[in-house]
């Protein structure tokens, strides 16, 4: 692959329009390019970041990542993330990224894993205020186009949160993704949309409200009270992933499009038509779609059968019976737009 195959480079005049934004969230394992072309056939949003990549002494820049900037095919702009510490290692990603049509290099300050904090690196950082600063001046100096950040509003509280903004300003950093917890917090809590809101009064450049954005409701109630530039969607957007056309409906004041059981089952064909490019075995391929159906899973039902039962399947014969009974029994009833109660994707990490 050349340059000259690549997409061309986006305009990035968006960045200033007064419209609410719409950024998918990056996310592991999910925003990868078969991801970001699906989700972009239901309503794409306005931005995507790919997952983030390991930047260490060794690091290269990851093909599996180059593929969803250099293949997306959506006519959207990709920021491309990295999670690192060392400034010289950053600074030459940084460099090598930059050759590749890409919206900008965002910088992760916010991964709440302890296999990740542990090492300084995403929400580690926020840890060190002093040591943000040198990432932030080195990349700045080296990055000539956008350079973002995505964050979270403290490591354990917030009380470095004013400096860590201080930060931000001064290095110009052009567009800010906030996720509304602490590190410590991890997905668990109520999102401080308080704080957000605090951001976007102290900050030059656009700030994205990130943390439960559940349907487009929520996030005209979080636009209006953050007043933030735009929203970042994560795992409501693998649910519904008509949901960035109907945040634009909600801010447009248009009445939001009703989604149907049968598009549902439609957008599930679609998730696994994206994998069958992958030649791995059915056991992997039935796992990777689970993963996707425990998120839909939330808006099935609220008794929670087609996400306990989806749960159990083996074969692919089985998870798809499932999928035609739960869904297809009344094939106009109408999917939820927001999670049942009680209905959690991971119930490890969200219950
Ligand atoms: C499965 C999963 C993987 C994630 N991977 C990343 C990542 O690679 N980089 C990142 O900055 N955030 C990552 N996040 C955090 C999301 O980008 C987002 O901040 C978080 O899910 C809160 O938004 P939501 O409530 O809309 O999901 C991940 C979240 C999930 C659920």
């Amino acid at each position: 692959m050349t340059l000259s195959d690549c997409i061309p480079v986006p305009d990035l005049s968006i960045l200033k329009l007064p419209a609410a934004l719409t950024a998918l969230a990056p996310m592991q394992d999910v925003t990868e390019i078969y991801f970001m072309n699906t989700i972009a056939e239901y309503g794409c949003p306005d931005y995507f970041f790919t997952e983030y990549f390991r930047v260490h002494g060794d690091s290269g820049v990851d093909k599996h990542i180059l593929r969803s900037i250099t293949e997306n095919i959506t006519n959207r702009p990709v920021f491309a993330q990295m999670i690192g510490e060392s400034i010289p290692d950053l600074v030459r990603t940084a460099k090598l990224l930059s050759q590749y049509p890409i919206a900008g290099i965002d910088l992760n300050m916010g991964c709440p894993a302890p296999r990740i904090y542990r090492k300084n690196v995403g929400g580690g950082l926020l840890r060190d205020p002093d040591k943000i600063d040198r990432i932030l001046g080195e990349l700045r100096s080296a990055v000539a186009g956008n350079l973002t950040v995505k964050m979270r509003i403290g490591f354990e509280d917030t009380s470095e949160f004013d400096r860590v903004l201080s930060l931000i300003d001064r290095h110009n950093i052009d567009l800010l993704s906030l996720h509304g917890r602490t590190v410590k917090e991890a997905y668990h809590g109520a999102v401080h949309y308080d704080l957000i809101a605090h951001a976007v009064q102290r900050l030059r450049c656009p700030v994205l409200a990130n943390g439960n954005v559940s349907s487009a409701a929520s996030a005209m109630a979080v636009l209006s009270q953050t007043q933030a530039a735009g929203i970042m969607v994560g795992r409501a957007a693998i649910r519904n992933p008509w949901i960035f056309k109907q945040i634009r409906e909600a801010v447009a004041g248009a009445a939001v499009s009703v989604v149907t059981l049968a598009e549902v089952r439609n957008y599930i064909d679609q998730l696994y038509r994206m994998q069958q490019v992958r030649a791995v075995p059915e056991k992997s391929r039935v796992s990777h779609l689970k993963m996707y159906l425990n998120y839909i899973g939330q808006g099935v039902d609220a008794a929670g059968v087609f996400l306990r039962d989806m749960r159990k399947a083996q074969t692919e014969a089985e998870l798809f019976g499932i999928c035609d009974r739960e869904l297809l029994s009344q094939p106009d009833r109408a999917f939820s737009p927001e999670p049942y109660q009680g209905l959690f994707a991971r119930p490890s990490c969200e219950a």
